[in-house]
């Protein structure tokens, strides 16, 4: 947003990482106290290292009861509103001010087509508003000019490709690709669970599932993943270790993938150690 670091006051999470409702009291009391002013609570929607949904009726509540802004990250996970099974996890973001979200992660919209959605649009041109007389004749909203709207003043018009998909198939199309990609999540969760040598992080609200070989150098596993195949995989470190991630967007991947793909994980493995 622009803040940079000193800007942003960080929560802690719980286990889980979702954020801590006493944590976000604390912070919040501390910020004022230290002369802060506090504008807005973010919610993720979902983390991009584990896939958690953030409280978002909790941070709804605190936002309303502290008179914030209240933004949801939804750049991942809020796609899943258009799947009656998968959209319990965002409970709440309909009271949100402010969303971001992707349609090119789980929407299979070619990158880049980014939606930020306001509850009241006249946001859109307050947060955006700039004077320049050889641009604008009036101060008035204009839904075409999206100079008005935006930090770009030259901008392609992404929603053109969300009308057409949505135009062409309805939202169907949407809700069985979040279904199809969230059970990926899950089929690779119950693979990881059935294989006693790996740990998983948690279940999977959404298309990503983390997990980690137990008693191994996950780091040096992906790496030796990417230098020898023939997967892909990406990691994240959570409290200081190295998790395995996958993220599930090819609706095309098989239940036979996921397997070979821990099977590489575990060949790999004792490449590494013998
Ligand atoms: C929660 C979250 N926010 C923001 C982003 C950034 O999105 P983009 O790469 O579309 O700018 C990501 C991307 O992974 C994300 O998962």
């Amino acid at each position: 947003m622009g803040w940079g670091a000193a800007g942003t006051v960080k929560v802690r999470t719980l286990g889980n990482h979702q954020i801590d409702p006493e944590a976000l009291q604390e912070a919040h009391a501390e910020a004022t106290d230290q002369g802060m002013e506090v504008i807005a609570v973010v919610g993720n929607a979902c983390t991009t290292s584990t896939g958690t949904f953030d409280d978002l009726e909790m941070l709804a509540s605190f936002a309303q009861q502290n008179d914030l802004w209240f933004h949801v990250d939804g750049a991942h996970g809020a796609a899943q509103i258009f799947s009656e099974r998968n959209k319990v996890p965002l409970k709440g973001m309909e009271r949100a001010d402010s969303v971001a979200m992707d349609f090119h992660k789980m929407l299979g919209v070619p990158a880049l087509c980014t939606g930020l959605f306001y509850r009241d649009s006249s946001d859109a041109y307050a947060a955006f508003s700039q004077e320049a007389a050889y641009l604008y004749e009036n101060e008035q909203e204009e839904w075409w000019n999206l100079s008005k709207r935006t930090f770009e003043c030259t901008k392609r018009m992404l929603s053109v490709a969300v009308f057409g998909i949505w135009e062409a198939h309805g939202h169907k199309l949407w809700e069985s690709l979040v279904d199809r990609l969230v059970n990926r999540a899950h089929t690779a969760a119950r693979a990881i669970a059935q294989r006693p040598q790996w740990e998983l992080f948690a279940q999977p609200q959404s298309n990503i599932v983390c997990f980690r070989l137990k008693g191994a150098d996950n780091a040096a596993l992906r790496h030796a993943m990417l230098e020898h195949g023939p997967h892909y995989i990406v990691k994240t470190v959570l409290n200081g270790e190295t998790w395995l991630r996958c993220t599930y967007q090819n609706p095309l991947t098989e239940d036979s993938d996921i397997e070979a793909l821990l099977d590489r994980l575990e060949e790999l493995a004792e490449l590494l150690v013998s």
